[in-house]
């Protein structure tokens, strides 16, 4: 469930009507519902209620401060992987108590400022990763927390490009070689072990693979205790999906994940870590955009709308579907047309639907993409130098602008041309 519906005929972000917005920001412009955000990351968090756990919102999804800082003040962790997301997020006031550092390239520097200014766990991925944060932590005089990511080789069914749980995938170590790795990390005087990771995929619709990967996580867990490590916590990670197209079947309730990790990890006393972004923020925004032409073309219509792939890239990067919809609620009984929905970036790519059908269309009137809270702005680029879109957070009737249009001399400014020129 969303804030995004529709009341006297207008699409409304919570008691707020996006035309309303839209003719004081201007098109296109990314809003956030502050109720969804709050909503989702409730679900999840009672979804593990009676089990000692925090909910670490995965900032790669939507690290917009305001949006940060809404989670945080629920209760939320944050899950970064980069040195900006980390000062994002402290920004934004999260505790250093509170923030895991997940990612398999993690630089010594990046290091040096997550254990400076507060750290509640790295997810180390490789045994040269291991090596280096212990180097920096000796350096520094601390002992760093781990917790080291295992690939526990599960398939977790989804998208090629956000498959990470396999062998051939990139990310963690090989689960038959964790009790090496971890023997190996005990040793490491800069470090202190304090659980497991893992993480297999985004977008999951069936929780088969994701009890499978932590079956195989409890058996790790007695295995390492038995070998006399302190396994305390389990980062489960992200990756529970979301409806995108309210025609398709509802993926697993936040209920049924917490119901299944209690069943399968329950017993072992562990404090459970989960990362989840794309269900936090996903259906949490809408990318709104004007209806620039209607140009019929010799076999379709386009739609050719002020947004771009450069400001939502799902469609052109992962083939993703995203449901459209008017700002202005189609009649009832109105025949609809068939529209390909495409941007004005120069290439093929730039197209975010092929073949849907809506109510008619003009120019001038507006649409709002669905479902693009997570993976929207934060993947956004200035492709074209199109300035990136403004970011606005709603809350019951209030709205601001959280993120500002950018202007030109402000884009042309960040270029120099050399004296010798
Ligand atoms: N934890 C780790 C270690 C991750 O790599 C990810 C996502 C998450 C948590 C959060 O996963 P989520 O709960 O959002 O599924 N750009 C792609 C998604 C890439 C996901 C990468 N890792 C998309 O637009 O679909």
């Amino acid at each position: 469930m969303d804030h995004f519906l529709y009341r006297d005929g207008r699409l409304m972000a919570e008691d707020v009507a996006l035309d309303e917005i839209a003719a004081a920001v201007g098109t296109p412009f990314y809003c956030y519902s502050a109720a969804t955000l709050t909503r989702h990351f409730r679900l999840l968090d009672e979804a593990l209620a009676g089990t000692e756990h925090l909910v670490c919102f995965a900032m790669k999804a939507n690290s917009n401060l305001a949006v940060v800082k809404l989670l945080g003040d629920l209760g939320a962790g944050v899950d970064v992987v980069s040195g900006g997301e980390y000062r994002r997020a402290r920004a934004a006031g999260i505790p250093g108590a509170r923030i895991v550092f997940s990612g398999v390239g993690k630089t010594k520097a990046e290091m040096r400022l997550a254990l400076e200014g507060g750290i509640r766990q790295f997810n180390v991925e490789s045994e040269p990763e291991m090596l280096a944060l212990d180097a920096v932590a000796r350096e520094m005089g601390v002992r760093a927390p781990v917790a080291v990511r295992v690939n526990p080789d599960v398939d977790a069914k989804t998208h090629e490009k956000i498959s990470t749980g396999r062998k051939e995938d990139k990310f963690g170590i090989p689960i038959s070689r964790a009790r090496e790795v971890y023997r190996e990390a005990a040793g490491l005087a800069g470090l202190e072990v304090v659980g497991i990771d893992v993480h297999i995929g985004s977008q999951l619709t069936d929780l088969a693979p994701f009890e499978q990967a932590y079956r195989k996580v409890a058996e790790l867990t007695a295995m390492l205790r038995a070998d006399g490590h302190d396994i305390r916590r389990l980062d489960l990670g992200g990756g529970l999906g979301i409806p995108y197209q309210k025609s398709n079947a509802a993926p697993p309730l936040p209920s049924d994940f917490g119901e299944m990790v209690r069943r399968v990890l329950g017993d072992l006393g562990c404090e459970i870590e989960i990362e989840p972004g794309r269900l936090i923020a996903g259906n949490a925004g809408v990318l709104v955009s004007e209806v620039i032409y209607v140009k019929h073309g010799e076999e379709r219509q386009f739609l050719i709308v002020d947004a771009a792939m450069n400001d939502l890239i799902r469609p052109a990067m992962y083939g993703a579907h995203h449901d459209v919809v008017p700002l202005v609620e189609a009649v009832p009984g109105v025949e609809a047309e068939v529209y390909d929905i495409v941007g004005p970036v120069c290439e093929s790519g730039d197209t975010f639907a092929k073949q849907r059908a809506l109510a008619p269309l003009a120019a001038g009137d507006r649409i709002a993409f669905r479902s693009a809270g997570a993976y929207g702005a934060v993947m956004a680029s200035e492709y074209n130098s199109r300035p990136l879109v403004p970011e606005v957070l709603v809350s019951g009737d209030q709205f601001a602008v959280i993120r500002a249009r950018p202007d030109f001399d402000e884009m042309l400014k960040r270029d120099t041309i050399p004296e010798w020129l």
